[in-house]
């Protein structure tokens, strides 16, 4: 891999990457062979001053005129390293309140998410339901391009509860009636992409751009039957495909010429893009589907898989996280992997057997360590009774107890297992038995 100047560029030659913002060029995909004179001249004329070429997918006459500048290069790893580099144990992180940490030490400090935030993540919901209620009105009515410029304060206030911790709000919003889905699974799907594209490393302002994308990529459903999206039982072909227009319906609504704008088009046309080609409208596949579209498709599938749904119940989390896994060939697989290990193999939430015959309920993940997350246990087996809650990190060396399997809360008879487990995590930190 070598870094061209743009002068430099010649047809034939295989851009791996662009240097720069996004907005500094006109190519929403950044691995492409360079064939048309007319990409070259856009390339020449942006913003960027360089470019990453492959040279080994290169056609060879592209790159003879550069041997002589190629010792002077910084290779950039492949995506296979990233992805082993990204898999490799990090540092624990702790979220902190009030300020953001530099971006190194986020990931050396120790410690777990800050627990108060369950309870101050109540008073963002309730905010955000009543502003998201509000923007999505005055999109209906036809206001689409001031509203997404005027959500800026419920994003960051979403962003805020995340930093603190990120799983609070994400999993208060499980707790949810049906008529809320629409707005709840808005402010879900923009926590979970903001979180992962705080695990992404990507700057702050694309944080911001990503969460406010993904409040708005569902927003074409307002223009469509009420009874349609309240259904129950499976749609018939006429109705899936009546439903698939909310893509282009919303990114109809939103379509402004805004960095924003431009962005929330994007995401409300092509989050159901699939990265094998199966999705809709465009039947758009890999990296024709820019990363914040990949990134919206994971986090909505995601959302809606763990969500109850007129037409089925709602899956666990972790068992979403499985069924995800399973479906990986539809999405970016590095993508992928980033936003379970933003949420955890045992996403918070979870309940979990331990091999001490004790069940608990999963209440911070440690990154670094995606089995062995911190765990408040409530219920023997063997005795069949409920303990007094206690809290176990099970990335502490020696390990105090291991999961050995996630459960279904049927089964041991816990009917209403979201507000159950809420309950525990709002509980205050539970003192440890000596
Ligand atoms: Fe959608
Ligand atoms: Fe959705």
């Amino acid at each position: 891999m070598i870094r061209v100047r743009k002068e430099d560029l010649r047809l034939g030659m295989f851009i791996q990457a662009l240097d720069g913002s996004w907005f500094d060029h006109p190519f929403w995909k950044t691995k492409f062979l360079l064939a048309e004179m007319d990409d070259l001249r856009a390339l020449q004329s942006s913003a960027i001053d360089g470019v990453w070429v492959d040279e080994e997918k290169s056609l060879a006459p592209a790159m003879t005129h550069l041997t002589a500048s190629k010792s002077a290069s910084t290779p950039v790893p492949t995506p296979r390293q990233q992805l082993l580099e990204e898999l490799r144990p990090q540092p624990r992180r702790r979220i902190k309140r009030d300020s953001e940490p530099p971006r190194e030490e986020q990931s050396a400090v120790e410690g777990v998410p800050d627990f108060d935030e369950f309870d101050t993540a109540e008073t963002v919901l309730s905010d955000c339901k009543a502003a998201v209620g509000e923007l999505f009105a005055r999109i209906e009515t036809g206001d689409g391009v001031a509203a997404i410029e005027d959500a800026g304060p419920v994003v960051s206030g979403i962003a805020q509860s995340v930093e603190r911790n990120p799983d609070a709000l994400i999993t208060l919003v499980r707790v949810r009636t049906l008529d809320d889905y629409s707005y709840l699974h808005s402010i879900a799907v923009s926590a979970l992409m903001i979180n992962l594209a705080r695990q992404l490393q990507l700057p702050p302002n694309y944080v911001q751009q990503a969460g406010t994308a993904g409040l708005f990529m569902d927003v074409g459903k307002a223009f469509l039957a009420p009874e349609l999206l309240s259904k129950p039982g499976f749609y018939s072909a006429a109705e899936r495909e009546e439903m698939q227009r909310h893509a282009v319906l919303g990114a109809d609504a939103v379509r402004s010429s805004t960095d924003l704008g431009k962005i929330v088009t994007d995401v409300c046309l092509h989050h159901h893009e699939r990265y094998d080609g199966t999705g809709y409208p465009h039947r758009l596949k890999g990296d024709e589907i820019s990363l914040f579209a990949r990134m919206a498709g994971i986090c909505d599938t995601y959302d809606a898989l763990a969500s109850d749904r007129p037409h089925r119940p709602a899956r666990s989390p972790a068992d979403a996280v499985s069924k995800m896994y399973k479906l990986k060939h539809l999405f970016d697989e590095s993508v992928l992997t980033k936003f379970i290990r933003s949420i955890g193999i045992y996403p918070t939430g979870s309940l979990v057997r331990l091999e001490s015959r004790r069940l608990g309920c999963v209440v911070a993940q440690r990154h670094d360590q995606l089995t062995r997350p911190v765990v408040r246990v409530f219920y023997s087996i063997p005795s069949g009774a409920y303990l007094p809650v206690d809290e176990i990190d099970l990335a502490e060396e020696p390990a105090l107890d291991r999961i050995v399997a996630r459960e279904e809360p049927a089964r041991w008879g816990i009917s209403d297992w979201e507000k159950f487990a809420l309950t525990i995590l709002q509980r205050q930190k539970a003192k440890r038995a000596a």
